[in-house]
């Protein structure tokens, strides 16, 4: 028996399904990738074995583990007591920085996850607006909140028409009435986007969307569709509000919405905004965030938010994004990586489409590597089982890679990391062929 399956027959007895996130069980190795430590571009399993890797903690550690800025940050924290539930010098600074990075973010506020500040911006859009209902896109994920949980990877079977989709409920326990606020649209179709702003328009308190949905593995929107959403809210009075918790710092400081040129009124930025630790940011118009309370009516309060190690860590992370170079040698980065892994994937002989913006990507096995993903349901065509096999060649091969639709690399990576990647990807899908 591993080491690893010792662990998860432990955990199974004390922890529902073995794991303490639904997300972490990897369905390629039928239980997690369990890790002892990271450090840099490596992850290290229970036998202290170095992986590249391709996970980056879902994204959140776009500088890599362990950094020295980020240790020192939480250190700080730690010297200052450790003090929550409290308002200090460090939270404002920190908006400040962000109001200098970010082209929305006149005002901030932070809480946790991801999950937490989507449902507070959410709360905050439908008190600002006086509307209740959303547009979604299907396959964009916002987290596991009962009224934002729908349709990011529905089975094709119950997700309705493909150009009106219907609500699918992500989990069981969701009110049905949270149903009835969401309006879910495909990605990249103006004439469906159109079509439910005609139908709901006046009702309709915030377009929600992935400005880059990599939660489908890696999809932009095409050219002029981003520009599209923004016309078509300020015709109806509807917020856009772009959850760029992955995308935030990614690919540019000031994240997606600098980076497609499109200014949103409300943003989540999470993941990689704390460097690792758990912090993200509700930023937005200041007209927009003056309806939280005390200024305005909307609540959004609780004792861990903005709590001090996070803040001070983000603090930190927002200044290594600020170094003179970092997007310029991320981008170089980038540009190795994946001109390598486009002539690997084009002599592998296997099928496989790689799509990705910055230093994230998705893989879409079984699908014309030459012809461009541009929705869910394309996306969900995809043969999952010959992507649970390339997990397991890359991960027997000593490259982490995790069973999640995105996959991307760190600042802490060098080219010969990535290369070792590469050999890893290049052995796997060697495997896969013999395998055919
Ligand atoms: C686009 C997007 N929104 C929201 C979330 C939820 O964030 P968290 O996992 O921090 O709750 C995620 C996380 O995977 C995400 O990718």
């Amino acid at each position: 028996m591993t080491s690893s399956q010792a662990l998860f027959d432990q955990a199974q007895q004390v922890l529902p399904g073995g794991v303490t996130a639904t997300a972490r069980f990897n369905k390629a190795l039928g239980h997690p990738f369990y890790l002892s430590r990271g450090d840099g571009a490596r992850v290290f399993d229970l036998d202290g074995r170095p992986y590249v890797d391709l996970c980056t903690s879902h994204g959140a550690a776009l500088l890599g583990h362990n950094h020295p800025a980020i240790a020192a940050a939480v250190m700080r924290a730690l010297e200052l007591g450790i003090i929550c539930a409290a308002e200090t010098e460090h939270q404002v600074t920190l908006a400040h920085k962000l109001r200098a990075a970010v082209p929305c973010a006149e005002m901030a506020r932070f809480s946790s996850s991801g999950t937490e500040t989507m449902m507070h911006g959410l709360r905050l859009a439908r008190a600002a607006t006086g509307r209740e209902k959303i547009i979604k896109f299907e396959g964009h994920f916002h987290g596991y909140s009962d009224f934002l949980n729908f349709s990011w990877a529905p089975p094709l079977a119950q997700a309705g028409p493909a150009h009106a989709p219907l609500p699918y409920p992500e989990s069981a326990g969701i009110p049905r009435l949270a149903g009835q606020t969401i309006i879910i649209v495909p990605f990249n179709d103006p004439d469906a986007l159109e079509a439910a702003f005609e139908r709901h328009g006046r009702e309709v308190a915030a377009l929600v969307m992935e400005p880059i949905n990599y939660d489908s593995g890696c999809i932009p929107p095409q050219p002029g569709f981003a520009q599209r959403c923004r016309e078509l809210c300020d015709h109806y009075g509807a917020l856009l509000f772009f959850d760029e918790v992955l995308t935030a710092f990614r690919m540019a400081p000031g994240g997606a919405q600098q980076y497609l040129g499109v200014t949103p009124d409300l943003a989540v930025l999470g993941k990689a905004f704390g460097g690792g630790m758990p912090i993200s940011a509700l930023v937005g118009r200041r007209e927009v965030m003056m309806h939280l309370k005390p200024a305005g009516q909307a609540e959004m309060s609780g004792t861990y938010l903005a709590h001090l190690t996070a803040v001070l860590a983000a603090s930190a992370a927002l200044d290594e994004y600020g170094r003179a170079g970092f997007y310029e040698r991320l981008d170089a980065l980038c540009e190795h990586f994946y001109g390598v892994f486009r002539q690997i994937i084009a002599r592998s002989g296997v099928k496989v489409r790689l799509q990705y913006v910055g230093p994230r990507f998705g893989l879409y096995f079984g699908l014309d590597p030459d012809r461009p993903v541009t929705n869910y349901r394309q996306a969900a065509q995809q043969d999952h089982g010959q992507f649970l096999a390339f997990v397991q060649g890359c991960i027997r091969r000593g490259a982490y890679v995790h069973t999640s639709a995105h996959h991307g690399f760190s600042s802490a990576h060098t080219e010969a990391d990535l290369d070792r990647a590469l050999e890893a990807i290049e052995g796997a899908l060697q495997d896969m062929k013999r395998a055919v």
